[in-house]
């Protein structure tokens, strides 16, 4: 009789496995095609972590080192953020890592791969693994690591500069906090202006230490 069309969403939700867990998430991501990002990167990177983790902390999207190595945050914004954890008393076995965006967008300078800001098209073709991330680990507190973090987790319209270090409510997460991005840190314009916004990233984890030392 007649053929049933199934319709494609231009999001990843065309990706998603039947059964989801971690790892099926994880395997169904590598070959992931719902929008042009994967074409130039050289992998997927999906989330890591902690799979009970009582906080997920989500960055924009895998940097150059992490394209090629396939992990998130093993590059020099994940160093930082590892020493800002250990500062404000947070474990690493306690996190699970991941990014708005599993693809490594950058444009070329020279022999140098640079970051390019995704858009919002692209955060939103991307959604549904983080979403699925979430649903998966039930974190007490999801961390976003700069705007397009935020702006998966909270909407186009919310604004870090205004909300940022506040506990809010999102769609996704009971709670979820808004802080910069390490990698502006590492990118502050002078040694002073590096350690002042770095002292307060650590207060802003103070907050994220508070909230996963407080039961459920
Ligand atoms: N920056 C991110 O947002 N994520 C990474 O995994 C690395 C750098
Ligand atoms: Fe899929 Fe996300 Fe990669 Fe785009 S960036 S191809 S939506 S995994």
């Amino acid at each position: 009789m007649g053929t049933t069309m199934r319709m494609s969403s231009g999001t990843a939700a065309d990706f998603l496995p039947a059964r989801q867990t971690l790892a099926s998430l994880r395997k169904a991501a590598a070959h992931c095609r719902a929008c042009d990002l994967y074409k130039q990167a050289t992998q997927t990177v999906f989330g890591e972590g902690n799979p009970h983790a009582p906080a997920m902390f989500v960055g924009e999207q895998p940097g150059d080192k992490e394209d090629r190595e396939g992990h998130p945050f093993v590059g020099p914004a994940g160093k930082l953020l590892r020493d800002a954890m250990s500062a404000a008393g947070i474990s690493a076995d306690d996190v699970y890592l991941t990014n708005a965006v599993k693809h490594f967008k950058f444009v070329w300078r020279g022999k140098r791969r640079i970051h390019a800001k995704p858009k919002r098209i692209e955060v939103r073709a991307c959604e549904p693994w983080l979403i699925a991330e979430i649903e998966q680990v039930r974190p007490q507190l999801v961390v976003a690591l700069g705007a397009t973090a935020a702006q998966a987790l909270l909407g186009p319209s919310f604004r870090l500069t205004v909300h940022r270090g506040e506990l809010v409510v999102s769609p996704y997460a009971p709670r979820v906090v808004a802080t910069v991005h390490p990698s502006s840190i590492l990118r502050a314009r002078d040694d002073d202006s590096r350690r002042v916004e770095m002292a307060a990233f650590i207060d802003d984890l103070r907050i994220v230490a508070d909230v996963m030392r407080t039961p459920a």
